[in-house]
């Protein structure tokens, strides 16, 4: 369909998401895993936050041995989070409040318990079930895995079948854990499949989708062995035959199209797509988001850049450079339920070493638990006064650590026995939520145990402990998104300022005047310039100098 935006920033150009992971929010029967009904009954705490939407990770029927990054079932909730109609609830009670809502998609891949792959299993080699997937004969005398590919959870991306006689059979390939075999996207029943999956979930309501590992899609033909010498998130993605193949495009075209359909004449209610794609270089990960295609992708690179100035400064000038050259808004983001949380990854003693999936265990070094929250307030104050759009992850508001001590029996994210115990996984990020210092499980739920146990330092960081006190957190991220939305800080240009080697330093433009941003990386206070005065500063300034490690939003005085 023909359409017009009739604003001249369509609501996603500017958004502020915040990612609500339900097993981990807000808990309603007790069972002491989040659930719909749990979120519903807490999105007030997001209104009030003053953020334009949320993304929920998947709560659809699952085994649940990737927190639901395995679906059985695309078009069903799992009983673990609630019903159909908690999930319409939601929605609704969410466009109540004025939030859009965004789900994730899960394409790469299903569970082993999905009704395809258990059709795959009890069907022979060659036949049309199995076609679904990437089944494949072994090497030599078919006991070696048909290529050399690794599992991003550690091991063989590998497994290998028990065919229906009893005898060893097929391989099948799965880039994460066993039990999430990939589709082939050659099928073009697994095309029609997702976009009716797709369909569903518009038709309910949402908002739009977050597409899960959407550079892994299309596979390099004949399935080539892969340079094990190169790092998946840092390489060049297109390198590697399992990344950011140049079919993968196709695919979102397709999609974009289909969500345009969806469009309003007349109304700023785009459905939207935004790709979870760790490609590089950022010419290559752009490709997703050119007219025709995603309208956002996560900007990696930028999570991953070390607290350093220089560094910043370049990585935020490449990423809109090459996000402008097609004319797609830049996104940003610094914690996400894969990685180490951000004010614990800042406080490492070399913040430069940047701590991914691997996460942090009791009997590593522990973050500096203050240095890291002031580096993250700083961090999050210089990422929303940036133009484009941001992601934030539930209790990062709230200046949440990672849980860095949890026990090695209590964890559950399948890197850890893939890996063999030498990665901890990404648990750490996963604890839930503190809402009231007072209850049982910190007000998370009405139960004593939550699915992961909290940290001690959870309770004095409760919301109910944070909500109108001055100086935390919580009011420090309510300010700086009222300010941010007030002055459309999302839509206006950035000019760099040199004010030192290890200060950060912006004007940022546009209507209702400029504010100026200045973030100290130094490791001594800056005098603030001259003639203005201030909007918000990430922490206390020293005598009306910068201290380190905070960030100042300022505006010409008078
Ligand atoms: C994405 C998800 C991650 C999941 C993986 C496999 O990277 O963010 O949590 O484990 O895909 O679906
Ligand atoms: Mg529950």
């Amino acid at each position: 369909m023909d359409r017009t935006t009739p604003v001249a920033h369509p609501w996603w150009r500017d958004a502020v998401i915040y990612q609500v992971y339900p097993r981990s929010w807000a808990d309603s029967d007790g069972d002491g895993i989040g659930d719909l009904p749990g979120i519903t009954s807490r999105l007030e705490h997001l209104a009030a936050l003053g953020v334009d939407a949320l993304w929920l990770s998947p709560f659809y029927r699952s085994p649940q041995h990737d927190a639901g990054y395995d679906v059985a079932d695309f078009r069903d909730v799992d009983p673990l989070f609630g019903t159909l109609a908690d999930a319409d609830r939601l929605v609704e009670r969410a466009h109540e409040l004025g939030l859009r809502v965004i789900v994730d998609v899960v394409p790469n891949h299903t569970s082993e318990e999905h009704r395809w792959f258990q059709e795959a299993l009890a069907s022979p080699p060659g036949s049309a079930a199995r076609a679904r997937y990437l089944f494949r004969d072994g090497r030599g005398d078919g006991s070696e895995p048909p290529n050399n590919w690794p599992s991003m959870f550690g091991g063989p991306a590998w497994s290998r079948v028990t065919e229906a006689d009893g005898s060893a059979g097929q391989w099948y390939l799965h880039l994460f854990d066993a039990s999430q075999p990939d589709l082939d996207w050659n099928r073009p029943e697994v095309r029609e499949e997702l976009e009716s999956v797709l369909r569903f979930w518009l038709d309910r309501g949402v908002d739009g989708f977050r597409i899960d590992v959407a550079h892994g899609l299309v596979k390099a033909p004949g399935l080539p062995d892969t340079d094990l010498t190169l790092d998946p998130l840092r390489d060049p993605t297109g390198l590697q035959p399992m990344w950011d193949q140049p079919g993968v495009h196709d695919i979102y075209r397709s999609w974009r199209r289909l969500v345009d359909e969806y469009a309003v004449e007349g109304e700023d209610a785009d459905r939207v797509l935004c790709a979870e794609a760790w490609v590089e270089p950022a010419e290559a990960l752009a490709r997703y988001v050119r007219p025709d295609e995603l309208h956002q992708s996560f900007n990696f690179s930028f999570l991953l850049t070390p607290w350093r100035a220089d560094a910043l400064r370049t990585s935020i000038t490449e990423s809109l450079a090459q996000a402008g050259a097609v004319g797609a808004p830049q996104t940003w983001v610094l914690s996400n339920h894969d990685v180490v949380r951000h004010a614990s990854r800042l406080g490492r003693a070399d913040a430069t070493e940047v701590v991914v999936t691997t996460g942090i265990g009791a009997d590593d070094p522990q973050p500096d638990a203050a240095l890291g929250l002031r580096r993250a307030r700083a961090a999050t104050a210089l990422m929303l006064a940036l133009p484009g759009s941001a992601y934030l992850y539930q209790g990062e508001e709230l200046g949440l650590p990672d849980a860095t001590r949890l026990p090695d029996d209590v964890r559950q994210d399948p890197t850890w026995e893939r890996s063999g115990h030498a990665e901890r996984g990404r648990d750490g990020c996963r604890v839930p939520v503190p809402w009231e210092a007072e209850l049982p499980s910190l007000g998370f739920g009405p139960g004593d145990d939550p699915w992961l146990p909290q940290p001690p330092e959870f309770a004095a960081l409760a919301v109910d402990r944070q909500s109108g006190a001055s100086d935390s957190t919580l009011e420090l991220y309510r300010t700086l998104l009222r300010e941010r939305r007030d002055r459309r800080l999302g839509v206006r240009a950035l000019s760099w300022l040199d004010l030192a080697d290890d200060v950060v330093a912006f004007d940022s433009a546009g209507e209702g005047g400029t504010v100026r941003v200045v973030a100290n990386l130094g490791a001594a206070p800056i005098d603030l310039p001259a003639g203005f005065g201030v909007i918000v500063a990430s922490g206390p300034l020293d005598d009306g100098r910068l201290p380190p490690d905070m960030t100042v939003w300022l505006r010409p005085a008078g």
